[in-house]
């Protein structure tokens, strides 16, 4: 297969295991250049794309910026707290105000769940889910699953934990999809309060024990806190939740085994990763930030293509 079965990327669920094999081929490549002297290639000259940014972000949206211009794209950056959006004017007349400059691709982050499929439905321009709310942050789970592809090959049958906010995170929901596609176990594990109800319909077991659910696991993709989506309390404190749910290294070091340590970021060091895990030989967390540039760079280049 050469060309993704789809125009725009919304989330995990809309790709097929095709679509995301083609992506890390292509990524593996991008890679490869980002990694020369000279790390641009003209593959997207002459077209534009917005990246716009209606919450918070660092490793996404500079990631994203990067990729665009290491394939010599035009890149326009959007802010929604420094924008007309502060004025009242609404997500649909933002956009067709930005594309209305020719604007051939647009990445968008935005706290309403379906907001960037809803923007697909109704402009020409491709559309790349940059995290939309509590739904999907796809790119997250395929540069997560490119990087564990690096440290334990293929990932059928491997076993991949995720730990924490299960239920706020939108990068645990696209790497459960991700990682069953790629024929993966997984395993999610958190306070009851934290695990969604829906979870057994996703077809992922669930632990309550950290330990035991280190003791089970290859990779452990460790989750924070998202007290910003949280609007009431789901554990007493976080010094209990570091207590019961946080991975320190006297825990690792007490199992005869090595777990590949990742986190999507941003961290939250003492409170479900202590900076001695975050910080050792076993993180990759700082490989997962590379590899996400390449991973972009494939997934904005393979749109282009359809275009
Ligand atoms: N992982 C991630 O989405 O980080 P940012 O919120 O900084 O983009």
């Amino acid at each position: 297969m050469s060309e993704l079965s789809t125009n725009h990327v919304i989330g995990i669920k809309d790709l097929t295991a095709e679509d995301i094999h083609l992506i890390f081929e292509t990524a593996e490549n991008f890679k490869e250049v980002i990694n020369r002297p000279i790390k641009k290639v003209p593959s997207l000259r002459d077209i534009t794309v917005a990246n716009l940014f209606f919450e918070n972000s660092t490793r996404t949206r500079i990631s994203f910026e990067l990729a665009e211009k290491r394939l010599s794209a035009d890149v326009v950056n959007f802010s929604a707290s420094s924008s007309s959006v502060k004025k009242g004017e609404t997500l649909l007349d933002t956009v067709n105000n930005i594309l209305s400059m020719k604007v051939d691709m647009v990445v968008m982050r935005h706290p309403a769940p379906g907001a960037p499929k809803y923007l697909s439905q109704l402009i020409d321009a491709n559309v790349i889910n940059a995290g939309d709310g509590t739904h999907e942050h796809p790119t997250q789970a395929l540069l997560d699953a490119f990087s564990m592809r690096e440290q334990l090959g293929d990932l059928t049958g491997k076993k991949i934990a995720i730990f924490g906010d299960i239920l706020h995170s939108r990068v645990a929901l696209s790497n459960i999809f991700c990682l069953q596609k790629l024929g993966a176990y997984v395993k999610v594990c958190g306070p009851p309060t934290l695990i969604p109800k829906y979870i057994h319909r996703l077809g992922v077991g669930v632990e309550y024990d950290v330990r035991k659910t280190l003791e089970w696991c290859d990779v452990a993709n460790i989750l924070r806190i998202q007290l910003e989506r949280q609007d009431i309390k789901y554990f007493p404190s976080l010094r209990e939740y570091s207590q019961y749910f946080g991975i320190n290294k006297k825990l690792l070091d007490s199992l005869d085994k090595e777990i590949v340590i990742m986190h999507p970021g941003p961290i939250n060091r003492g409170v479900e990763i202590t900076s001695d895990v975050a910080d050792s030989e076993h993180s990759i967390i700082l490989q997962q930030v590379e590899n996400g540039v390449a991973v972009r760079m494939a997934i904005l280049f393979l749109l282009a293509a359809k275009r």
